[in-house]
């Protein structure tokens, strides 16, 4: 057993086992290689390091209350990533690589698979597609290599549950219109720091985007997607420049399954006023609720509009689904709808 204090857990990286890895040249995958280092051997031409041909994938794996261990919703992630694949032009693994390929890496590193009792914690699975042949010219690259890296983990920020502040960046951007945003490509996240970097310096834990055409409704955090809770209502954006979350779409067949009604909807900002609730929603973060969502006209300036959601804690609706999605990765609660795929040790 790894010695690993699991209540200290955060999102961040620790060394594990080994990560698996495998190239595709010359029309086929490479047997596939478990590393022990995860330095890599890799061309300083690469496309990936050039012009950011890269595309990731995040899933957790978890120990259930019976003892089994699972992944949830895994060819999601796997389809996310061909779709992804798709748009940076390089070859990707199928669906049925990318799971067995998730599966060796939990087994791999079973020991760094927080336990039952470890609440909010999880071993993340963090798929990473690069294109990885030596190239100079801008093109998709011929060769892609395909890794599963994975680290144990707890919350994203805070403590699961603890209610964060955020900003809307208004003069920022995290995708174009018509461009990338919709698509899991590193280049988004590159894109999104210079206004989470602004924004952490005042306080903020998340930037909130608007749409990147007409700034007129919300799009999305730079790293989960957004809800918010009105009555019986869970109401989240539809946008063509955000991130089709998992979670998300999870959270919308849990909380019609719990009662709710659910709308995929544009949420134009003055909307904002009149929820409930408001929370993020992600792999990394579950459901992170938000207590203070601040709108500046400028990130830089000190006008704001402040809106407020409850007290700092999770309010109740959020609080619902976010035992339903968390009791059904850790089979507190029956899998009504074919989610968990089981890991056989
Ligand atoms: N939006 C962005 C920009 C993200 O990085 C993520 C994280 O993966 C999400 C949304 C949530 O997606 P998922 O629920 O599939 O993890
Ligand atoms: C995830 O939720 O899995 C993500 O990929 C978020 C990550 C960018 C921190």
């Amino acid at each position: 057993m790894a010695n690993i204090d699991w209540s200290k857990l955060t999102f961040s990286y620790t060394k594990t086992n080994t990560i698996l890895k495998t190239t595709f040249v010359d029309g086929a995958w490479t047997p596939v290689e478990s590393l022990t280092d995860d330095y890599l051997h890799l061309s300083a031409y690469a496309g990936a390091l050039h012009y950011a041909i890269e595309c990731f994938e995040g899933l957790k794996a978890f120990r259930a209350k019976d003892g089994s261990v699972r992944l949830f919703r895994p060819e999601e992630n796997a389809k996310r990533l061909q779709r992804s694949a798709q748009y940076l032009g390089i070859e990707a693994p199928s669906t049925e690589m990318f799971i067995e390929m998730c599966k060796r890496c939990v087994r791999e590193n079973i020991e760094f698979l927080p336990p039952y009792e470890a609440t909010g914690a999880s071993l993340y699975l963090r798929p990473t597609l690069i294109g990885s042949n030596p190239q100079l010219g801008v093109q998709s690259s011929k060769e892609s290599t395909f890794m599963i890296l994975c680290s144990p983990v707890g919350a994203y920020v805070g403590g699961a549950l603890d209610a964060v502040d955020v900003v809307i960046a208004r003069n920022y951007d995290r995708a174009a219109p018509n461009g990338s945003g919709s698509y899991k490509v590193g280049g988004n996240y590159a894109c999104s720091l210079r206004s989470l970097n602004i924004a952490h310096e005042q306080g903020y834990k998340a930037v909130l985007y608007l749409d990147p055409s007409t700034k007129t409704k919300i799009d999305e955090f730079n790293s989960s997607n957004f809800f918010g809770i009105k009555g019986n209502k869970y109401v989240t954006p539809k946008s063509e420049s955000i991130l089709p979350s998992i979670t998300n779409a999870s959270l919308e067949i849990v909380a019609a399954h719990l009662g709710m009604e659910v709308e995929r909807r544009e949420v134009p900002v003055e909307e904002l006023s009149t929820f409930e609730e408001v929370g993020e929603c992600g792999t990394a973060v579950v459901i992170t609720p938000v207590h203070k969502l601040v709108d500046k006209p400028f990130l830089e300036s000190d006008e704001e509009t402040v809106y407020t959601y409850g007290d700092g804690k999770c309010g109740p609706k959020s609080l619902k689904l976010y035992n339903f999605i968390t009791g059904l990765q850790k089979g507190e609660i029956e899998d009504p709808f074919g989610w968990i795929d089981i890991v056989e040790l």
